[in-house]
């Protein structure tokens, strides 16, 4: 197949430019005059071409919770968000721990064939923080990074050998921080509002202390670390520094980080849409995460897409599970209250979106739009807005707190490794 995208402003990390994109197959074969004839011809006047977005962090609940998301919504939720390659957490039933499980998802990912599907193996066995997973056993099936995401491992000495085989085989260890002890039964972020209702909180410490401990590993073991979902003002001073110190340290946030704080919890009334692990935190948390992807402090924006049933998100605030649905969402809330606020520019959410996750991830041809990369590639119209209706969302879940809300900025075209995945209802290229 050979797809012509005419007259399109190219956004990469460094540059935009303005002209055509030639792809061949799935590839892209020229940016600029082609003589060509093509297949099909995608009138991109107007419009932003971007690499196709890439999600280090995202949920899809195959196997074990396949009524929330399986393997074909969460790739038709991605591919309608911009997304063309997405990374599953291990926190699955049964977990991704071996070989097997891991040959067994690629397999059926592969079936499906929407966007790229790629594993995220797990640190310990049965995600249980006391005996770590055949590592070699798990690169060799696929996995270029490992995290037990929904756990902290709390055992430091388990941690350091994990990182020191981590660096073996070139796996990169993904670390979801948090101190158990602290935050134990809290739902929300202590505060002066956990305290107005009576609830249980969780101290912003609970967070920074495990940032803190992880980071200390790396530097002494001289490994990489990446920081899942950071939350709160102290994780990122505790980054920076480190960052600045030469630790090969690299975080992300999600865009819930960017967007809400505690004070819109409250305001809704305690809908458990709003709970999400690590919790909501302050409009100085909010800020200064906003000051880090600015500054390049936070590496990327990731999804931490986390489908619940409604039937769980019914229940009680306190006792209903922590996630959010964010395929769908990313792209325009990060457009919205980063690009459209003058936060950043285009071509910084390129690099959060898109090329920093494909160098950190080693993903290669990924990323970066330029002649003999893969074709994963997204047209976008930052004219138009869109509003969050649940009926529309292709995931299984709709568990999101935007419901209602109106973003701006809409994906008209997914294209993954030369193939159109996606295109907006009505929209015919
Ligand atoms: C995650 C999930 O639902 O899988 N939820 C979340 O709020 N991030 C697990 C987790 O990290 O707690
Ligand atoms: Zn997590």
């Amino acid at each position: 197949m050979k797809i012509l995208i005419k007259g399109a402003k190219i956004v990469n990390f460094d540059d935009i430019i303005e002209g055509n994109l030639f792809i061949r197959n799935s590839r892209i074969a020229k940016i600029g005059e082609v003589s060509e004839e093509p297949d099909k011809i995608i009138d991109a006047k107007g419009k932003f071409v971007l690499p196709g977005l890439i999600d280090m962090h995202t949920h899809l609940r195959t196997p074990g919770r396949e009524d929330e998301e399986d393997l074909w919504s969460g790739s038709k939720a991605a591919a309608k968000g911009g997304f063309t390659t997405i990374f599953c957490m291990p926190n699955t039933r049964p977990a991704l721990d071996n070989q097997g499980q891991v040959n067994w998802l690629l397999e059926e990912a592969g079936k499906i064939g929407i966007i790229e599907i790629l594993p995220v193996g797990a640190i310990t066995k049965g995600r249980e923080g006391k005996e770590l997973s055949e590592f070699g056993m798990l690169k060799k099936a696929g996995c270029l990074c490992l995290s037990d995401d929904g756990n902290p491992l709390e055992d430091s000495s388990l941690l350091r050998r994990a990182l020191e085989y981590a660096k073996m085989y070139d796996l990169l260890i993904i670390s979801h921080c948090e101190d158990k002890n602290l935050s134990a039964s809290g739902s929300l972020r202590e505060h002066l509002i956990s305290s107005k209702y009576g609830m249980e909180g969780i101290p912003w410490a609970s967070e920074s202390i495990a940032v803190f401990r992880d980071i200390e590993l790396a530097r002494y073991l001289d490994t990489k670390i990446h920081i899942a979902h950071v939350s709160t003002k102290r994780s990122l001073q505790i980054i920076k520094k480190a960052k600045e110190e030469g630790v090969k340290v690299s975080c992300e946030t999600a865009p819930h980080y960017f967007t809400l704080t505690i004070e819109d919890l409250e305001k809704s009334h305690f809908h458990p849409n709003f709970k999400v692990n690590p919790p909501l935190g302050n409009r100085e948390d909010l800020e200064a995460i906003r000051e880090g992807l600015k500054e390049g402090v936070i590496d990327c924006i990731a999804t931490d897409h986390a489908p619940h049933s409604q039937g769980e998100k019914e229940l009680p605030f306190e006792e209903a599970p922590p996630g959010v649905v964010g395929l769908e969402l990313a792209f325009s809330l990060s457009y919205t209250y980063l690009v459209k606020a003058q936060i950043l520019d285009l071509k910084d959410l390129v690099k959060l979106m898109s090329y920093n996750p494909a160098n950190i991830l080693g993903l290669k041809d990924k990323g970066y739009i330029k002649e003999g990369a893969w074709a994963d590639l997204i047209i976008v119209d930052l004219s138009r807005s869109w509003q969050v209706l649940p009926h529309k969302l292709f995931s299984k879940s709709k568990n999101t707190p935007f419901i209602g809300h109106t973003l701006e900025g809409i994906v008209e075209f997914t294209i993954c490794k030369g193939k159109v995945v996606y295109t907006e209802k009505g929209k015919n290229g």
